[in-house]
């Protein structure tokens, strides 16, 4: 007989069970579920809503649950819905009706609520563990090429030169506010929803308050309706995992981009790439592709979940059991591709001398012509039109700009003079640009030192964090 069984009078259709259960999901919330319940039970002793003997028994009970749970000893069914009924038949079937009182003054639907926040909580320290990894093996990649000019690009074109490093610290930069979004995020998932009962309240006299302090929780969900019917925490999640998978998209394109023949910048180590089928000489960057193409299931994940919340009256409806199989495979998803980054960010052989070549075949030190005729005295717009000339006699004539002759510049304008030569060289651009967050070596070194300091925040504050989950 089903656990709410009482006022039926047939059993349910057995599609009906395999369509409404969510056990083949929600099983990964077992953890979670045994941990509320056994803080809800030690609270229904400790305010003597049921007898300690009792509610020992229970505790005994339930870790036995879970070690059978684990061990896979334990049998889930369909028949039983879900994680919540399942583990509540096997309690009883290890402690006998004393298990039936563990239920006491609690709903699935304050307790689904709480599983849930207790699974992403713990989810949200491990992705940002895998975050501050990425951000190190970048910045360490920055410290090797802080003397790596690179092309930097503006409409894929070559635009200015920059150095390797610089570019590799703007995802640093990225990545941070990336962390941030989800330390911001863990204070409104840290609050227990339980208590809400059904949708509003109970006859018990409950301490929600013991309970979220003995689950590490900041807090109580204020508002029973609410505490039932939130999944904001998860479409929040979602967004910020999107955020995630945009940035770690744009890098993969980069590398996609960078590993052709056509760039030759990176080449990605043998470790980190695979092969052809059938072309013997192919060597592809299929994990970074990977992690690109899987972006389209995580924006999917939110806008499903969007879609589901967007019009539901208050409180729980059976439709939000569909926030589950999203944020599970979100989750999933970016664990996988932010293990894979680091080290294949960090074993990435970077062609400094074919990006070198890059920067100088062509002229992305224009701007700095232009820049060195403002120094002499002539007008911005009037310097730009006559670089624009200069160029244009370059590509008629197959040359570069460090390749003209001294008479060639000056037919153009005789503002110029011999010291040009070092004025437009690769490095000395690339160097000009000293200004707070530019791509001169001492500037992007500043941003480096920026990085060790908020990545040791993060660092603590993952450690704060997972002591008061784990405790
Ligand atoms: N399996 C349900 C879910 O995941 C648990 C809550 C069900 N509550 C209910 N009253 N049917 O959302």
């Amino acid at each position: 007989m089903k656990l709410w069984g009482g006022r039926f009078t047939k059993p349910t259709n057995e599609l009906v069970d395999e369509y409404t259960a969510s056990i083949y999901f929600d099983k990964k919330l077992a953890k979670y579920d045994i941990q509320g319940s056994l803080a809800h039970v030690e609270m229904l002793k400790v305010c003597g809503i049921i007898p300690a003997e009792d509610a020992d028994k229970i505790a005994e009970g339930l870790k036995i649950v879970a070690a059978k749970i684990e061990s896979g000893e334990a049998e889930l069914s369909a028949e039983n819905e879900d994680i919540h009924m399942n583990v509540e038949k096997l309690l009883i079937e290890e402690v006998g009706p004393v298990g039936g009182k563990l239920h006491t003054g609690r709903s699935r639907n304050d307790q689904v609520a709480l599983d849930m926040r207790l699974y992403l909580r713990e989810a949200l320290l491990d992705l940002t563990e895998l975050l501050v990894k990425v951000q190190q093996s970048l910045l360490n990649q920055a410290k090797l090429n802080l003397d790596t000019v690179m092309p930097g690009y503006t409409h894929l074109q070559r635009a200015q030169p920059v150095l390797f490093g610089h570019h590799m610290m703007a995802y640093v930069f990225m990545f941070q506010r990336d962390v941030e979004r989800i330390t911001d995020s863990w204070k409104r998932v840290n609050k227990s929803p339980l208590g809400a009962g059904a949708l509003a309240g109970t006859t018990f006299p409950i301490d929600r308050d013991f309970v979220a302090e003995q689950l590490g929780f900041d807090g109580i969900c204020e508002n029973s309706l609410d505490a039932v019917s939130d999944r904001d925490f998860v479409v929040e999640f979602l967004a910020n995992a999107s955020l995630i998978s945009t940035h770690l998209s744009r890098l993969c394109e980069e590398i996609v981009q960078w590993s052709s023949a056509e760039f030759n910048f990176v080449e990605l180590d043998d470790a980190f790439s695979t092969g052809s089928s059938m072309m013997p000489q192919k060597k592809n960057p299929d994990v970074a592709e990977l992690v690109r193409g899987k972006t389209g299931r995580v924006y999917g994940h939110l806008m499903g979940m969007l879609t589901t919340l967007k019009g539901l009256p208050l409180a729980y409806n059976k439709d939000m059991q569909e926030d589950k199989e999203g944020m599970f495979d979100t989750v999933e998803t970016l664990k996988g591709a932010l293990a894979l980054f680091a080290p294949m960010v960090e074993s990435m052989q970077v062609k400094k001398e074919n990006m070198y070549s890059a920067v100088r075949e062509d002229f992305s030190n224009a701007t700095d012509l232009a820049d060195y005729l403002v120094g002499k005295g002539m007008p911005f717009r009037e310097s730009h039109a006559v670089v624009g000339q200069v160029v244009l006699h370059c590509i008629n004539n197959n040359k570069y700009l460090l390749d003209l002759t001294l008479e060639e510049f000056q037919s153009y304008s005789d503002l110029i003079e011999e010291d040009i030569f070092e004025a437009i060289t690769p490095e000395t651009v690339v160097n000009a640009r000293d200004v707070a967050g530019g791509t001169a070596k001492n500037r992007v070194e500043e941003q480096i030192e920026k990085a060790l300091d908020f990545i040791k925040v993060s660092e603590d504050w993952v450690e704060t964090h997972a002591s008061k989950v784990h405790s």
